[in-house]
């Protein structure tokens, strides 16, 4: 019995553990990269995550200083209590919030080691010199992980609406920033330089990076949040890595490493695909609804609108349909009609496809999940690029909730808000039908010249309701 639990408290074993844990990691985020292996990549990850849990336990000291296995059960059980229910009832709309709240919390944990190693080395907050190798990296972490926890709470609250989504600046806002984080960075080096040891000065690191992490969301518009919820996520991710280094503690390392740089591409990628600048977005001011240009003549202009009868018309004698999901289709719900009306036009010889446009809805993927959910199948989904050149020859481009990922003012405006950003070209194929409630914008803020186009008919209300309606035309039609 003794030799048994030598040997699983054995370093080597551990770290053998350890690696089986980053092993399952890295397939995990392997099997996130397309819908269809989504789901076993996250409980491959998951696995890894309890492997590296059971491992850490395992370490001689982390149990037996503290003895308190009620207080460690007692957080996972309150963890699990609030975590699978919440992740269980999230609606697939709300989900960017979610992971601003989570992430978060990874943050404000990693704010809270740093202090808890701060009081551990420091008992009597005396001046005995703190090991810097430790040291260095938990300030850092100190710093990054109150940012991240700040930060994604208000990004958090802007998208769940308790906080407006418009930018909220202050005067002189980008000043007390720059302040706040010499602050930071100061108590830093004065902690780390060993001549001050005394808790005002970590005291000092968390609320200053607490109220910067604040003040650099807030005047962020709540159409850039993903995008912020995103480099939060790797600013966690690092921070992670750092209090790994300044607990010697492989695990952490390699998990923050990974969640650091699969969020920083992230990020980039996204920016790229909404034609922003990381740092633009992180300036603050656009996608608060606040810039829009020429949504006032959005009801001056004459739109055709349409009837579920002539939609089902068309794309019955069509040839060829594309399908463009977009935020609306989310928000209705509309994924499971979208497919039968998919496999009734089939029957009737008709070639579809779906555009999916990288930034199309509030999160990564999200017109692929929701697709994939209702059992699409995925050599139908087109990226923007492989399916741009075919809507010329498209006869029919059904817009099911999307706006501004089909908005030609990105390609054709050059004060729109929006120039420069890569878009579907559903304009240039025959006839376009855009499924939506009202002439309202999209969440840029900004009126698409699509609609007033002759090729373009209007067909108003919910999305579900509509594909509904279309599609018991099509079955009529025999
Ligand atoms: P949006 O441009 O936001 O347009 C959504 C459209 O759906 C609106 O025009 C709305 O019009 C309609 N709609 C809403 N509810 C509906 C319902 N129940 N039935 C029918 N229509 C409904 O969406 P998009 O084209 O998908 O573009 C996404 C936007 O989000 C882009 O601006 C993108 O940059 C931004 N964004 C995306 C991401 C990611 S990662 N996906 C991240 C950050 C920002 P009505 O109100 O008139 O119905």
């Amino acid at each position: 019995m003794i030799v048994a639990t030598s040997f699983v408290r054995d370093h080597d074993f551990i770290q053998a553990l350890y690696i089986v844990a980053f092993v399952c990691f890295i397939l995990g985020l392997r099997g996130l990269a397309g819908p269809n292996t989504a789901v076993r990549g996250n409980w491959i990850a998951a696995v890894g995550m309890a492997i590296a849990f059971v491992a850490t336990l395992l370490i001689p000291g982390v149990v037996e200083d503290g003895g308190d296995w009620a207080l460690i059960f007692g957080g996972i059980a309150l963890g699990t209590l609030i975590g699978v229910p919440a992740a269980r009832m999230v609606k697939m709309t709300a989900m960017p919030q979610m992971v601003a709240l989570f992430n978060g919390v990874g943050g404000g944990a990693v704010a809270l080691i740093a202090w808890v190693e701060y009081r551990r080395r420091f008992p009597g907050h005396g001046d005995e010199l703190w090991d810097q190798k430790a040291q260095i990296p938990s300030l850092f972490a100190a710093i990054i992980g109150s940012i991240s926890f700040w930060g994604s709470n208000i990004a958090f609250g802007k998208l769940q609406e308790i906080l407006p989504g418009r930018p909220i600046r202050l005067p002189m806002q980008h000043i007390i920033n720059a302040v706040l984080l010499l602050v930071a960075v100061a108590s830093a080096v004065i902690l780390a330089s060993g001549t001050h040891s005394q808790a005002l000065f970590i005291l000092g690191i968390l609320v200053t990076a607490a109220l910067l992490g604040n003040l650099v969301v807030l005047p962020i518009g709540g159409a850039d949040m993903p995008v912020v919820i995103s480099l939060l996520n790797a600013f966690t991710g690092l921070s992670a890595a750092a209090t790994g280094v300044a607990l010697d503690n492989t695990a952490l390392i390699v998990a923050g490493m990974l969640v650091g740089a699969s969020g920083s591409i992230l990020t980039s990628q996204m920016a790229v695909a909404m034609n922003r600048s990381v740092p633009a977005i992180v300036a603050g001011g656009f996608g608060g609804g606040g810039t829009a240009t020429a949504a006032g003549d959005a009801e001056e202009r004459p739109v055709q609108s349409t009837s579920a009868d002539d939609v089902a018309i068309q794309l019955s004698y069509a040839d060829s349909v594309v399908i463009v999901p977009g935020y609306g289709m989310a928000v209705a719900q509309a994924q499971h009609a979208v497919r039968e009306l998919t496999d009734e036009l089939e029957k009737r010889g008709v070639e579809v496809n779906f555009a999916i446009h990288p930034v199309a809805g509030r999160m990564p993927g999200h017109m692929n999940v929701l697709l994939a959910e209702a059992d699409v199948p995925y050599d139908k989904l087109r990226e923007m690029d492989d399916i741009n050149p075919d809507f010329p020859t498209t006869d029919v481009s059904l817009v099911i909730g999307a706006n501004d990922v089909t908005n030609p003012a990105a390609r054709e405006q050059k004060d729109s808000p929006i120039y420069g950003m890569p878009i579907l070209d559903v304009d240039k194929s025959g006839q376009v039908i855009v499924l939506k409630r009202s002439m309202n914008t999209g969440f840029a803020g900004i009126d698409n010249p699509l609609f007033y186009n002759e090729n373009t008919a209007l067909l108003f209300g919910d999305a579900k309701k509509s594909i509904q309606g279309v599609l018991a035309q099509v079955k009529e039609l025999g």
